[in-house]
């Protein structure tokens, strides 16, 4: 298991270019199936999710060549319909493999994706909004079958805005038979970019962004050149990296509406913040104060991405601060581990109670997730002395040499396998 070995207690500060989004890049992978054509991707995020999902199509047939971050895929030709069940078990987003060769084939195959270290996670309204479309869906032997001879357009009312299960219907619906309407769709800023790259294949839809998006159904799709937009949290994890420390950070690349829930967060804390063409530039202030409280929700609610690193920099803000994760049921291990750094925290079913404490020292602590590994990696670089954080292989799945980063900022961080 790999850990990362830090020195805490240097100012983490500087200039950084924030990177693709791993959460638009994995839709958007998906989404090249669609297009059955070359498609140029640029400025893709080097992580382990990513390297992931371009196996996932070169199983499927897909040509795939990766220089520096520039991905030329050609989905002309694919053999294979079926996500297996242990790639769906290692990497969620595979599912919206399912929406995309579905509106490709008319035919897939998927392994269960079982539940997964921040909740149960079930993929109901994917299933059920693909019913509606006319999808045929068997489940045997825990792998489902789904099939549809003619994908029709159809109103679907979502009784959540689910991010995936918008990919996915947005996926499916691209090349339906008539229109398709999502009620109450996932409004988060990857559904656009998403939405802006089928667009660029050709597709028509409208609406991204707001609760409603139209799709009108066309029967053919084509390549396209498209640059992944920044990831805002990576963005955001670096923001509290540096307010934890008392660092000035310019991240570059940034879009203000897009990290706008997160700044608001830290300017509770006294951060300043100022924003400048596509530089954002933050200080912190000498002492952060806390007292109020963040109810996670979905976009532009306060992301559920963001909760586990906020909660880290709260564990030195002066006060007390509520946090309610309303998105997933089992997303607060990094508290406990948090606690072992001398962190003042209490969780309650899906409360979380942080008092802010004078400091946090070094400990052996474990990452059980991708967000939460990184919360604990940025704890560490503002506690006294040395700490030792295993699960490095999950924040690796999101952070792109996260260690190497940080030690350009000034961090004290090393990556032992
Ligand atoms: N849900 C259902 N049924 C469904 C679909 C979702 O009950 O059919 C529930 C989930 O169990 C969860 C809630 O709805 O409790 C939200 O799930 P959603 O579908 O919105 O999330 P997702 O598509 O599975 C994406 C991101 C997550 C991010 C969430 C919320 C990707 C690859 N993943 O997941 O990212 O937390 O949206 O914003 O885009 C991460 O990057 O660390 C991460 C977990």
């Amino acid at each position: 298991m790999g850990y990362y070995l830090v020195e805490g207690g240097k100012p983490i500060g500087g200039e950084f270019s924030v990177r693709g989004s791993k959460n638009a890049a994995l839709p958007i992978l998906a989404a090249t199936l669609l297009a059955e054509d070359e498609v140029v991707l640029e400025n893709c995020p080097l992580i382990r999710d990513f390297y992931l999902t371009l196996d996932i199509l070169r199983t499927l047939g897909c040509k795939v060549e990766l220089t520096g971050r520039t991905a030329v895929i050609d989905t002309r030709v694919i053999h294979d319909v079926e996500i297996r069940e242990e790639t769906v078990q290692k990497m969620r987003s595979s599912i919206l493999f399912l929406g995309a060769l579905l509106g490709r084939e008319k035919r897939a195959i998927l392994g269960h994706p079982g539940g997964c270290a921040i909740g149960k996670r079930p993929i109901d309204i994917h299933l059920s909004s693909f019913e509606k479309m006319g999808v045929e869906i068997q489940e045997e032997d825990g792998l489902f079958y789904c099939s549809a001879p003619h994908i029709l357009g159809y109103h679907i009312y979502l009784n959540y805005p689910s991010v995936g299960a918008t990919e996915n219907i947005l996926l499916l619906a691209a090349k339906a038979e008539g229109v398709t309407v999502i009620h109450n769709a996932a409004r988060e800023p990857e559904i656009v970019a998403l939405v802006r790259f089928l667009r660029a294949c050709g597709a028509e839809i409208y609406g991204e962004g707001t609760p409603s998006i139209m799709i009108e159904g066309v029967k053919k799709l084509h390549g396209a050149y498209f640059s992944i937009p920044f990831d805002r949290i990576e963005a955001g994890t670096f923001l509290c990296a540096s307010a934890m420390t008392g660092g000035e950070l310019s991240l570059l690349g940034v879009e203000k509406n897009d990290i706008e829930t997160t700044v608001g967060a830290l300017e509770k804390t006294g951060c300043k913040f100022r924003f400048t063409s596509d530089c954002l530039w933050m200080k912190p202030p000498k002492e952060l104060k806390s007292d109020f409280s963040l109810v996670t929700g979905p976009f532009p609610g306060f992301p559920t991405d963001m909760q586990p690193l906020v909660m880290s920099l709260l564990t030195l803000a002066k006060g007390t601060c509520m946090i309610s994760e309303t998105v997933f049921e089992a997303r607060f291990r990094h508290a406990e581990e948090l606690c072992r750094m001398g962190a003042d925290i209490v969780v309650e079913d899906r409360i979380a109670r942080i008092k802010g404490c004078a400091g946090l020292h070094g400990a052996e602590v474990f990452g059980h997730d991708l967000r939460g590994g990184a919360a604990l990696l940025i704890a560490a670089l503002a506690a006294e002395g040395k700490s030792v954080i295993y699960g490095s292989q999950y924040v690796e799945r999101g952070y792109e040499k996260i260690e190497d980063a940080f030690s350009l900022l000034g961090g004290n961080v090393r990556l032992m396998e």
